[in-house]
């Protein structure tokens, strides 16, 4: 077995999950499951059919998996899905990966509707940080893009976030244009009032129904425009943590606004994350074409023994195979074949 591996504390830099551009990989997005409740339309098909769950990584399988990356520098983790509240016994999952060797933090992000039932839960497995999706403040038009109801269930799963005492609860909000422009104001509103940090993502063309079109995209200086008509100027913070792709801006009179602008502003040449699928594939992007099969490690022929090297060699290989950018925009650019539900954002 890999010194490295068995070590569970190598520094980052050399002997890291370093690719042929020089980006260490410390963070590693981990689905747990392809199911959700919505069926958001800047992901999920509306006839969507899952994984059986035999094909879903075990909890035991997970830790293993995440056991052998943090060996490889991996310090941070974000458990994603399809809805990661839906999986169960998941707060016996993360109190599981909180606990291993070289784990600094875990972070998940959620739609929040089941999140009133589970924030205790979630609080006292360890987990650090929520982030919550939530495009729109009003159900006619959460409806439109959920393609489900919720936005109440949300709303509470928030307040029982905040009351669970979550140091730091974050909102996603996809910008689309011709759908969310005038849920922007809005939701910066709320956000400031309840204390919530909010950003905005660009949509990326990672949606099931592959309708995504470069026009469809309201970029983050687009949504900064129309917050300052109501707020005023906004002022760029500077960048703390590199590997953080939202660029924070500060509101006058105080509280900020973050912006991840993955189609205007590519931040790939400082991305610092591997993704793990809920079926075990490791992916190097959002936009990668291969995958590199954990689970047929796990579950395959390998000598019990070797599951863990060969887990690291496996993850070695995705990361060096990485390339500099995911191209959106280019002539050659292609959609990976998996929607976003079946990643992981
Ligand atoms: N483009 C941008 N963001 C997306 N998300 C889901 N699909 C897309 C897309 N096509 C967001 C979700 C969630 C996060 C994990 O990714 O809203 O907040
Ligand atoms: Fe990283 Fe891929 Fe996203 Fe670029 S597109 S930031 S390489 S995950």
């Amino acid at each position: 077995m890999n010194g490295q591996v068995e070590s569970g504390h190598i520094e980052n830099g050399r002997g890291g999950l370093v690719d042929g551009f020089g980006r260490v990989h410390t963070d590693l997005r981990v689905s747990v499951t392809d199911r959700c409740t919505l069926r958001c339309t800047y992901c999920m098909p509306l006839d969507a059919t899952f994984k059986p769950r035999a094909e879903l990584l075990t909890d035991d399988e997970f830790l293993r998996t995440v056991r052998v990356a943090a060996g490889l520098g991996i310090r941070t983790l974000r458990i994603t899905g399809g809805e990661p509240l839906l999986r169960p016994g998941l707060a016996g999952l993360i109190a599981g990966l909180v606990a291993l060797p070289g784990i600094d933090e875990v972070s998940l992000t959620t739609n929040g509707l089941l999140l009133r039932e589970q924030a205790v839960l979630l609080r006292d497995a360890g987990l650090c940080r929520i982030n919550v999706s939530l495009d729109s403040l009003r159900e006619e038009v959460f409806r439109k893009i959920a393609r489900a109801d919720g936005l109440d269930r949300v709303l509470a799963g928030l307040a029982a976030a905040k009351r669970a005492g979550f140091r730091e609860i974050r909102i996603n909000a996809v910008s689309v244009r011709g759908l969310t422009e005038n849920e922007i104001v809005p939701l910066a509103a709320f956000c400031r009032d309840e204390g919530f940090h909010l950003r905005f993502i660009e949509f990326m063309p990672l949606d099931a129904e592959t309708k995504w079109s470069g026009e469809q995209v309201l970029s983050g200086a687009e949504v900064r425009g129309i917050l300052e008509r109501e707020f005023g100027a906004l002022l760029p913070l500077p960048v703390i943590d590199p590997g953080q792709p939202a660029i924070d801006w500060r509101f006058a009179d105080g509280g900020g606004v973050g912006f991840i602008d993955p189609v205007s502003h590519p931040f790939c040449d400082r991305c610092d994350r591997l993704r793990l699928t809920a079926d075990g594939q490791f992916r190097n992007c959002l936009f990668s074409t291969t995958e590199w099969d954990a689970r047929a490690v796990l579950r395959g022929e390998t000598l019990p023994a070797d599951v863990d090297a060969t887990l690291a060699e496996l993850l070695r290989g995705c990361v060096a195979a990485k390339r500099a950018a995911h191209g959106i925009g280019e002539m050659d650019f292609q959609r990976p074949a998996r929607a976003m539900y079946q990643i992981g954002g």
